[in-house]
């Protein structure tokens, strides 16, 4: 993974990254304590060229569709929506309760939760980018009320104690160094019985893995910017909650409700991977990469919604 001479740690230092003008060493926001260290890792890998394309073509949204027996797998817009509103469920909070979309991208599963299920949400994200089309998609939705995005490191959390009432991670919790962090500030931001909804993955045991799974796993993980993927064996997400204070934890593996979408992007993926691999470049085409590995290989890993809740 290529590395930069400073290394952002706040959302601010990774604005600064994004604008290629990393703040100096020694500054304030260089030196701000805390917060994810592989921030410009994970720029890197939403500004290449193929994340760019396969999310535009997912209309910016970024996580994975909700398939039941009988729907289309090629509408995988309909099964995003579905996938939110699985989110909505799970979380299990009464319209007007205000949560917290940790790592919310262009703010489609917040919209959802707004417009759909009746929640007020902030949403947060290192990518300015991102927040800025966030704001202007809540805007021309007219939900500008019950929608507020900033940017804002997840591992680094600066909400007062005990502001939200649910907070959710969807498909971003991967791409933490820091998950301890981010769970301790989560539990100190969520208000004495508050709900959390994690949609993430996990992986079978290391010991329990092949060679050549743990290799591909390893490189994917490292080229895609996820150490928290590589590091969350099944039960341990839920052993960190746990520690974190968290109760009532609960996990579901819904893999088999996912893996229509997985198995399009395989079939889409096949041909890039292998021009990428033949010609030394398959960090070019990580997302094809991973589409064909994972899905070949879906026995290493399962997709999870837990769920778990703060002490009243
Ligand atoms: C796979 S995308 C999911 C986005 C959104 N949840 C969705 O479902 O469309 C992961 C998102 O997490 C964000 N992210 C990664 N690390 C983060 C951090 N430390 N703090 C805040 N956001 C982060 C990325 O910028 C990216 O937008």
């Amino acid at each position: 993974m290529a590395t930069t001479p400073s290394r952002p740690r706040t959302a601010a230092a990774a604005a600064a990254a994004t604008k290629s003008s990393p703040p100096a060493a020694g500054s304030a926001e260089a030196d701000a304590p805390g917060g994810s260290q592989h921030l410009p890792q994970v720029l890197q890998y939403y500004r290449s060229w193929e994340s760019r394309l396969i999310y535009r073509f997912l209309g910016g949204t970024k996580h994975y569709g909700y398939f039941r027996p009988g729907d289309p797998s090629w509408d995988v817009w309909s099964a995003m929506r579905r996938m939110e509103d699985q989110l909505a469920q799970k979380l299990g909070l009464a319209a007007g309760a205000h949560a917290l979309d940790a790592g919310c991208g262009v703010g489609d599963v917040a919209s959802r939760l707004a417009e759909v299920h009746g929640l007020d949400v902030t949403g947060i994200d290192i990518q300015g980018p991102d927040i800025e089309e966030a704001q202007r998609r809540a805007s021309r939705r007219q939900r500008s009320g019950r929608l507020q995005f900033q940017q804002m490191d997840y591992a680094a959390l600066t909400f007062p104690d005990d502001s939200f009432d649910g907070a959710y991670t969807m498909e971003t919790l991967v791409h933490s160094d820091r998950v301890e962090d981010v769970l301790a500030g989560l539990y100190r931001v969520l208000r004495p019985g508050g709900h959390l909804a994690h949609f993430e993955y996990s992986r079978s045991p290391k010991d329990r893995t092949s060679a050549h799974d743990e290799k591909f796993m390893t490189e994917i993980n490292q080229m895609a910017a996820m150490p928290a993927f590589q590091r969350l064996e099944h039960g341990v997400l839920e052993r960190l909650l746990t520690d974190a204070g968290f109760i009532d934890v609960q996990t579901e593996d819904v893999t088999a409700h996912m893996l229509p979408m997985l198995k399009l992007f395989a079939t889409a993926g096949w041909l890039p991977y292998l021009v990428g691999a033949a010609l030394g470049r398959s960090r070019l085409v990580v997302n094809s990469m991973a589409g064909v590995e994972f899905y070949v290989h879906r026995k290493c890993w399962r997709y999870n919604i837990t769920t778990c809740r703060k002490p009243s």
